[in-house]
């Protein structure tokens, strides 16, 4: 990801930059109205749409323009404005919908950390506990709603992750795998629905894998899961001959990474292998940042949010796997955003 500035002057580059948030609020008023779930079945005009939302229908025309020059919509012939491929993404109904972390990651409550970013950069302290008084984990523990909508953000994009892992590797050899901090499982049922006759183990907060069941059972794949709560710091379920931890160590500074690491390998057996799914930063050296804003501006989500937490170059996880005891490291890029780093608990 990078901003299209090709033929702007300067200025106009550096504005353009600037005015990157009215995208987002644009994006996350067409998620609070439910648009996308509204023009589901078909073209309406903004007549129609605001009868159905309740919206003001001048005003609602205003916002569909805007969507339709995003490319979220388009028009057709008669006056109706229908979802194009990136529109259907916000429907709700849709498998990964993106709705879901669209109104996490615009949320008043996230955005306040990011108004402090000049703060966190002056002293490297996350802004998110300075505005909330507490740290993220236990911000979503007791903001149950808050809670849950990071949850689904994160279910959203969770099967992409696991297509990037299979896309590394052939997982028919294994027999159980074990997802650590799995969130709500929709990166293990995945992983599940895909491979005939692997079982897997999922492991996170009390507070989250409640809500693991049902998307389990959704994919068909409860019996062949068994759901853990608990902490990755104090034990880490044994047994598995794949461990997986997908944007796990990104959210923590390199003490608690390798307090979570070392508590994996503890856990595995010689033979068992660890894949931690991350964007992996390019190194400094020669290579081009600016084509690599996503993951820079990933990093700068993790100072806000995590303060130590951090996106990492490939050297860096390597350096904090071999700390933690592994061998046999190995980065494996995929097509998507994510990378592998597969190491051998031996
Ligand atoms: C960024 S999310 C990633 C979720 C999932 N692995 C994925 O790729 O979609 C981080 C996860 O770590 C979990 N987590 C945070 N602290 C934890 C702890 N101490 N023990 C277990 N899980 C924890 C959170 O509840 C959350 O589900």
């Amino acid at each position: 990801m990078s901003a299209n500035t090709d033929g702007l002057s300067p200025r106009a580059a550096v504005s353009q930059m600037a005015t990157g948030y009215w995208i987002s609020q644009a994006v996350r008023a067409m998620a609070i109205l439910g648009l996308a779930d509204h023009l589901a079945s078909g073209p309406r005009t903004a007549a129609d749409l605001a009868e159905e939302t309740g919206a003001h229908a001048p005003s609602l025309a205003r916002l569909l323009r805007t969507l339709v020059a995003l490319g979220l919509c388009e028009r057709d012939d008669a006056g109706g404005v229908y979802l194009t491929p990136l529109g259907e993404a916000m429907r709700s109904d849709v498998p990964d919908s993106a709705r879901s972390f669209v109104l996490f990651i615009t949320a008043p409550w996230v955005e306040r950390g990011w108004e402090e970013l000049p703060q966190a950069v002056r002293t490297g302290e996350p802004t998110f506990p300075r505005v909330h008084g507490v740290g993220f984990w236990d911000y979503l523990g007791v903001h149950p709603e808050e809670g849950a909508l990071f949850d689904a953000a994160m279910s959203g994009g969770a099967s992409a992750r696991a297509e990037a892992l299979r896309a590394a590797r052939d997982l028919s050899s294994i027999g159980t795998v074990v997802d650590v901090g799995g969130g709500q499982g929709r990166l293990l049922a995945t992983l599940l629905k895909a491979v005939p006759g692997l079982r897997g183990v999922l492991l996170d907060r009390p507070e989250v894998v409640a809500g693991a069941e049902v998307v389990l059972q959704a994919e068909g794949v409860a019996d062949r899961c068994v759901v853990a709560e608990g902490d990755f710091f104090a034990a880490v379920p044994p047994g598995g001959d794949a461990y997986i931890l997908a944007q796990i160590v990104h959210d923590w500074p390199d003490a608690e990474a390798l307090a979570i690491l070392s508590a994996c390998r503890r856990a595995m057996a010689p033979a068992a292998r660890l894949w931690v799914i991350e964007q992996v930063l390019p190194s400094t050296d020669g290579s081009d940042l600016h084509e690599k804003a996503g993951p820079t501006l990933l990093d700068l989500n993790m100072l806000v949010l995590f303060g130590g937490g951090q996106e990492r170059t490939a050297e860096e996880y390597r350096r904090l796997l071999v700390a933690a005891g592994f061998g046999e490291i190995q980065v494996l890029p995929t097509d998507t955003l994510w990378s592998v780093v597969e190491a051998m608990a031996h």
